[in-house]
């Protein structure tokens, strides 16, 4: 199904559209250009305003029949008293597209008075969340009973290069959200380590960009130990995958985008519960962000140097699965005892870290579901931060809220480093519960070496298990947001 974003700078009152959506704030002001939508409608618009039936609080809405011309239906968005941002900007955009797509008008227009390139970027990102669905794998009803999806947005905005840029980066972002929360829906048997190398190459075609696939042989030459004592118990073939992005000059070092890939995620011979396991297919949430975080950037033509890695396979329990107290090798020569096979993602990413040195980083930042630690500790509102560098994470930090996709930073002590050592080898793969995530990523540190690093646990904010209003229910797109946005901040400077 396609979905076209349009920018255009008409005046409100004089778009033919099925629907016209207005975001308003709390302080409900109409300038000219809104009063006149008002004109076909005979007030009815400021007299709901004047008997304060509509309150512009955030996600309030009120929908109006439109006149004869004009728009056919007019819809008021409230966007709250909160500051004008992004985000603000997205939340009333998708709130008014998932209203166009329970009324199946098909076509809207959106409009926010004197919206800056920040929010029109927000108006167009939160326009294709809010109509984002995945329909493939259900029967569709016929014809007559069904409501046209919302396939073609037009956001009003001001006829300036910056709103321009603003639009551009909002659809580019969208495009790249889409990628990702396509893999994140589609179940385990859908999407294979295969569907990585699938979606790797047709980025890299449309974008030019050079890809690295290797597999099980390919791994095993690179002594990956680590990675594959994940994939040995599964006979699809792993995956790993690098897209190398070169829009800047071949002698700048690339920002290194890394992601953890598991299809699904059953814990393996430590094998996890039943109840919500099928969530765990979302455990590629990592990669498919690279991926949509590599079609932006691709799109957007930016003037740097990008790789994008992910690696990607199945944690499954099997005759042939890596055990508990099994000892694995790292592609680094780090040795690493087995405690618990659901600590997996970590030991694909192990392997990714090292792979990476090759390319030089300027910068390597990793999102992974890692762990269920900071579900606990930060919920779906932040991505858990993790870095050695204070600048590194303060960026990445930046970039997340500029986003929004806001992060919030934990520590790398070394007093947490007792807790994954091991008695037989270099390392533990797990430190017990306590400060679950920080062991977690202290073992990623084990095989960062010579680049600055940051590593994201997605793992709250990845996938959301109950619908938030403006996004269903399903994968949210993050860090897509955030991986676009290091990239752009870097571009800039
Ligand atoms: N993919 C999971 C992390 C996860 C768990 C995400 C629950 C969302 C909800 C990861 O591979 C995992 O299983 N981590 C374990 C680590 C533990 C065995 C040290 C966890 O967090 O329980
Ligand atoms: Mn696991
Ligand atoms: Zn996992």
């Amino acid at each position: 199904m396609s979905f076209s974003l349009q920018l255009s700078h008409a005046a409100p009152a004089s778009v033919e559209s099925p629907l016209l959506a207005i975001v308003l704030s709390q302080d409900l002001s109409l300038d000219d250009a809104l009063r006149a939508v008002d004109v076909p409608l005979a007030g009815a618009m400021q007299r709901s305003i004047a008997r304060r039936d509509f309150r512009g609080g955030r996600d309030e809405t009120m929908l109006f029949v439109g006149g004869e011309t004009g728009a056919q239906r007019v819809l008021l968005v409230g966007r709250g008293s909160a500051p004008l941002t992004r985000a603000v900007a997205r939340r009333a955009a998708a709130i008014a597209a998932r209203q166009a797509g329970k009324l199946g008008t098909g076509a809207m227009h959106i409009v926010l008075a004197g919206a800056d390139a920040d929010a029109i970027e927000g108006l167009a990102l939160g326009a294709a969340a809010g109509s984002w669905a995945y329909p493939d794998l259900q029967t569709q009803p016929p014809e007559k009973d069904r409501r046209a999806r919302l396939t073609a947005v037009t956001v009003i905005g001001a006829d300036t290069e910056a709103v321009r840029a603003g639009f551009a980066a909002g659809v580019a972002v969208s495009a790249g959200q889409a990628i990702a929360k396509r893999l994140g829906m589609m179940p385990g048997n859908v999407c294979t380590p295969e569907t990585f190398v699938e979606v790797g190459r047709e980025i890299a075609t449309r974008h030019g960009m050079h890809m690295t696939v290797l597999g099980r042989a390919e791994m095993e030459q690179e002594q990956m130990g680590s990675f594959l004592c994940v994939a040995q118990g599964t006979p699809e073939e792993p995956r790993l995958v690098a897209l190398e992005y070169r829009g800047g000059a071949p002698d700048q070092q690339p920002v290194v985008l890394i992601g953890k890939g598991l299809c699904f995620d059953t814990g393996g011979i430590s094998i996890k519960p039943a109840p919500e396991m099928e969530w765990m297919k979302f455990d590629m949430s990592g990669a498919g962000g690279v991926m949509g975080a590599m079609e932006a950037i691709g799109q957007l033509k930016l003037p740097i140097n990008v790789v994008g890695i992910i690696g990607s396979t199945t944690n499954m329990p099997s005759g042939t699965a890596v055990k508990p107290g099994d000892v694995v090798r790292a592609s680094n020569g780090k040795t690493i005892e087995i405690i618990n096979t659901d600590a997996e993602g970590r030991l694909v990413l192990a392997d990714l870290l090292v792979f990476a040195k090759r390319f030089h980083p300027a910068i390597a930042i990793d999102a992974a579901t890692l762990t269920g630690a900071i579900v606990i500790g930060l919920g779906a509102n932040a991505v858990g931060v993790f870095g050695p560098d204070k600048a590194a994470v303060d960026e990445v930090l930046a970039a997340g809220a500029a986003a929004g996709e806001p992060g919030w930073p934990l520590p790398l002590w070394d007093e947490y480093k007792e807790q994954i050592k091991s008695d037989v080898a270099d390392l533990k793969n797990t430190g017990g519960r306590a400060a679950g995530s920080i062991t977690a990523a202290l073992f990623l540190q084990e095989f960062v070496d010579g680049y600055p690093w940051v590593h994201l646990d997605i793992a709250g904010t990845a996938y959301s298990q109950t619908d938030l209003g403006w996004i269903p229910k399903g994968p949210t797109g993050t860090p897509v947001g955030t991986f676009v946005e290091i990239v752009r901040a870097r571009a800039r400077r």
